[in-house]
C-alpha cells in the first residue's frame, strides 16, 4: 500500500487538489491523506470550495490562519512536521505557489520524504512576488516536477533541474474546470445578482499585494475599472484583503462596479464562462479564461503563464489606466482574439500525475538516476503508461526564454 499525502492551504489549491483526490480514489492500493493547512479558513474562501468541488473533509487541519509570511510559513512547517513523523508518507504532493506549498515541501524534504510539485517551473522572473520565491524554492527541493506548459520545462532545464524529474502532464486546474463546467452552468448566480438574461458584464478579481496593498496602485487600477464600468457593469467578488484595502484607503468605486462577497467555485465558474471580459491579477484566471475562450486582461507587468498569451485569450496590460481602458474598449467593440487550448489541457492531468507517482514509487521500481530525458517519456516505455497519457513536450528545443512583460506588448 502506497501512502500519498496531499496538501492544500489556500483557495486556488483546493481547485487543484480536487482532481488529484478523485484520481487517487481510482487506486485500491494508494492510501490518500488530505492535509488542509488552514491558510485560508473563511467559509467563502475554504468550505465553499470543498463543497462545490466535492472534496471530502481533510484528514488533518493544521489551522494556521493568517499571519506575516515568515510566521505563516514557519507555523505550517512547525505543525506539519509532527504529522509527517506520525504518518511517514511515501510522497507528499504540493500544488501551486502559496506559502503552504513551500512550507510543506520544505518540512518533507528535510525529513527525506519525496516531494511532488504540481504546477512546477512557472516563472514571472519577478522576485518581488511572494509566489515567485515559493515556486523557485519548491521546485528545487522537489523530486517530481509536474509541468503545465513548455515554458516551465525550459525554465527548469535552464535552472539545472535534471530532466528525469520533470513530467509534462497538463493542467489540474483545467481538470476541475472541464469536470465542473456543466454543473456550473446550472448555477443561479446570475439571477441572484439580478442580471437579466444575456445582459453583458465584465468580471473583475484583484488581490495581489502589488496591486492592492499600495494605495496609489489601487487608485490607478480603479481609475480604469471605474471608466470601464460606465460602459458595462463590472462584477467584483472581492478578496477580504482587497476589500480591507479599499476601505482603508477610501478608494473611490463607481456604482457600476458591483462589489460583492467572494463566490464559491461553481458560481464563479458560471460567471466567468459567460463574461464579456475578465479583468484580473490572478494566475489561475489567465488559464481558465484561455480554456473558456473568454477575453482576459491581466493587470500586471508580467506573467508566469506565457502560454495563455501566445496560445490563449490573455493579454498583459500592466497597471497603466489608459492602457487598460484602451484594451477593454477594443474587446467591448468586438475585437476579440481567438485563442487555442494549450496541449494537454484536456482534463486528464491529475490522472497522469497519479499514474506516474504510482509507477515511480511502487515497491520494486526505482527512479533511474541516469535518465537524461524527461521521465514521462522514459517512464512510459518502461512502465507502459497508457498511450493517451503520453506527451512529447521534451522535443521542444531549449531556447532562451524571454519573459513576457507588459511593456514589450
Ligand atoms: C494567497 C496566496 C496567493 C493566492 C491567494 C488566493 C501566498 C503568499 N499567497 O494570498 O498566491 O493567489 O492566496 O486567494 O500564499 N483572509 C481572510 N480570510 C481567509 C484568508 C485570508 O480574511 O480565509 C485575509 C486575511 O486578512 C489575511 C489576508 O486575507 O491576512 C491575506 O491572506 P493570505 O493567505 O496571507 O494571502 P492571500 O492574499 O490570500
Amino acid at each position: 500500500m502506497m501512502r500519498m499525502m496531499l496538501v492544500a492551504g489556500a483557495r486556488p489549491n483546493f481547485v487543484k487538489i480536487a482532481p488529484l483526490m478523485r484520481a487517487v480514489a481510482g487506486y485500491d492500493d494508494i492510501e490518500a491523506i488530505l492535509v488542509h493547512t488552514g491558510q485560508h479558513y473563511d467559509r467563502a474562501m475554504s468550505d465553499a470550495f470543498f463543497n462545490d468541488l466535492e472534496i471530502r473533509q481533510p484528514d488533518i487541519n493544521l489551522n494556521v490562519g493568517s499571519a506575516s509570511h515568515a510566521v505563516q510559513t514557519a507555523e505550517v512547517m512547525k505543525r506539519f512536521e509532527p504529522v509527517l513523523l506520525e504518518y511517514v508518507p511515501d510522497v507528499v504532493v504540493v500544488v501551486g505557489d502559496v506559502n503552504s506549498t513551500i512550507a510543506c515541501a520544505l518540512a518533507a524534504a528535510k525529513l527525506g520524504i519525496p516531494v511532488a510539485h504540481v504546477e512546477a517551473g512557472l516563472r514571472s522572473f519577478d522576485r518581488a512576488m511572494p509566489e515567485e520565491i515559493n515556486r523557485v524554492l519548491t521546485d528545487h527541493i522537489s523530486d517530481f516536477l509536474f509541468t503545465t506548459e513548455p515554458s516551465a520545462q525550459r525554465n527548469l532545464r535552464r535552472e539545472g533541474v535534471p530532466p528525469r524529474k520533470v513530467f509534462a502532464v497538463g493542467n489540474v486546474m483545467v481538470d476541475s474546470l472541464l469536470g465542473f463546467l456543466e454543473k456550473a452552468s446550472h448555477s443561479d448566480v446570475l439571477s441572484r445578482l439580478r442580471l437579466g438574461n444575456g445582459e453583458a458584464y465584465a468580471l473583475l478579481t484583484l488581490h495581489r499585494p502589488a496591486s492592492v496593498d499600495d494605495a496609489a496602485s489601487l487608485r490607478r487600477l480603479f481609475e480604469a475599472i471605474n471608466a470601464i464600468s460606465r460602459s458595462i457593469p463590472v462584477l467584483f467578488p472581492a478578496h477580504p484583503r482587497t476589500r480591507a484595502q479599499i476601505e482603508k484607503h477610501a478608494v473611490e468605486v463607481d456604482p457600476g462596479v458591483r462589489l460583492i462577497e467572494p463566490l464559491g467555485y461553481l458560481d464563479f465558474l458560471c460567471l466567468m464562462s459567460k463574461a464579456r471580459l475578465v479583468l484580473t491579477d490572478s494566475g489561475g484566471l489567465q488559464e481558465e479564461t484561455t480554456v473558456l475562450g473568454v477575453p482576459c486582461l491581466t493587470m500586471r507587468e508580467n506573467t508566469e503563464r506565457p502560454i495563455t498569451i501566445t496560445c490563449g485569450t490573455n493579454r498583459l496590460v500592466g497597471s497603466n489606466a489608459r492602457n487598460i481602458l484602451r484594451h477593454a474598449r477594443s474587446i467591448l467593440a468586438g475585437r476579440k482574439r481567438n485563442g487555442k487550448i494549450p496541449r494537454l489541457w484536456d482534463g486528464r492531468a491529475a490522472e497522469r500525475i497519479v499514474a506516474i507517482l504510482y509507477r515511480e514509487l511502487s515497491p520494486g521500481i526505482r527512479i533511474d538516476e541516469n535518465r537524461q530525458q524527461p521521465a514521462l517519456i522514459a517512464g512510459a516505455s518502461e512502465f507502459s503508461l497508457p498511450a493517451a497519457l503520453l506527451d512529447r513536450s521534451h522535443e521542444i528545443p531549449l531556447q532562451n526564454e524571454i519573459p513576457h512583460h507588459a511593456s514589450s506588448l
